[in-house]
């Protein structure tokens, strides 16, 4: 049985105070939630107030990127060494809006994935295709690149944590979910490339995520599907109650 993990995925979204305000109204909505492991990847400058409000919850704290060096020149950079050091179990690696925006490639995930694991966080590694690649049928080909690249040189053993999370890019942002089939035959082929990495009890161990447009409304008939092992949240994870509902699908 593959526990559920719904995250939260704040983007640029929130102040520290408004963090505070957010678990304030989140915890109690939520305490006493075992059957699905919960998450919240604020800002870096949140993590925090983030960390601080939800000690001694059910609730687990992660970070949205990161870079690869231990420590050194890089402005603006963050290591996984000050991630784990402030609280943050989690951190978020390859998000689309990170390839579209800010230069990262199937390289850097790969590079970011390995000392994300050595330094012992749960990594979430996030493909998926854009709208021109579906319509020109390779969203496979895009999938099965991400994951092949993404996984390079890394051994099942060093990879046990690694988490999975397919947004198709169309999806994110655009109120236009993925049906559960799509995003179940998308989920298949994310395995199929787990299992060839890392054999088939990893793929079979392994947690993929559905993200895109992940709504209360929507959350149950995506959740219900077998291959679906929870999700990663941007818009609605905002609002404590929305988030809420999301998490108790
Ligand atoms: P939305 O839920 O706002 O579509 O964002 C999804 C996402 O990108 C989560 O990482």
């Amino acid at each position: 049985m593959r526990t559920k993990l719904i995250a939260a995925n704040w983007k640029m979204y929130k102040t520290p105070d408004q963090t505070s305000e957010f678990f304030r109204n989140f915890l109690p909505l939520v305490s006493g939630h075992t059957r699905d492991e919960i998450a919240v990847c604020p800002p870096y400058i949140d993590i925090a107030t983030a960390v601080q409000a939800a000690k001694e919850s059910n609730v687990g704290i992660g970070a949205q990127n990161m870079y690869w060096e231990k420590e050194g020149a890089y402005t603006g950079e963050i290591s996984t060494g000050m991630i784990l050091a402030a609280g943050c179990k989690y951190v978020i690696i390859g998000h689309s809006e990170r390839r579209q925006y800010f230069g990262e490639t199937d390289d850097t995930v790969n590079k970011k994935l390995k000392v994300a694991l050595d330094a012992g966080l749960i990594p979430i590694v996030c493909v998926g295709e854009v709208l021109e690649e579906r319509e020109a049928g390779l969203t496979e080909d895009v999938l099965r690149r991400q994951c092949t690249n993404a996984f390079r040189g890394i051994s099942a053993e060093r990879a046990a944590k690694l988490v999975v999370a397919y947004e198709p890019v169309w999806a994110i942002g655009t109120g236009k979910t993925a049906t559960p089939q799509i995003a179940s035959d998308a989920h298949v082929v994310v395995r199929a490339e787990a299992g060839k990495a890392f054999g088939k009890q990893f793929a079979e161990d392994l947690r993929i995520l559905y993200g895109g447009s992940v709504k209360p409304d929507n959350a149950n008939a995506l959740m219900s599907e077998e291959e679906i092992d929870g999700a990663l949240v941007g818009g609605a994870s905002l609002d404590p109650k929305s988030f809420a509902a999301i998490v108790k699908y």
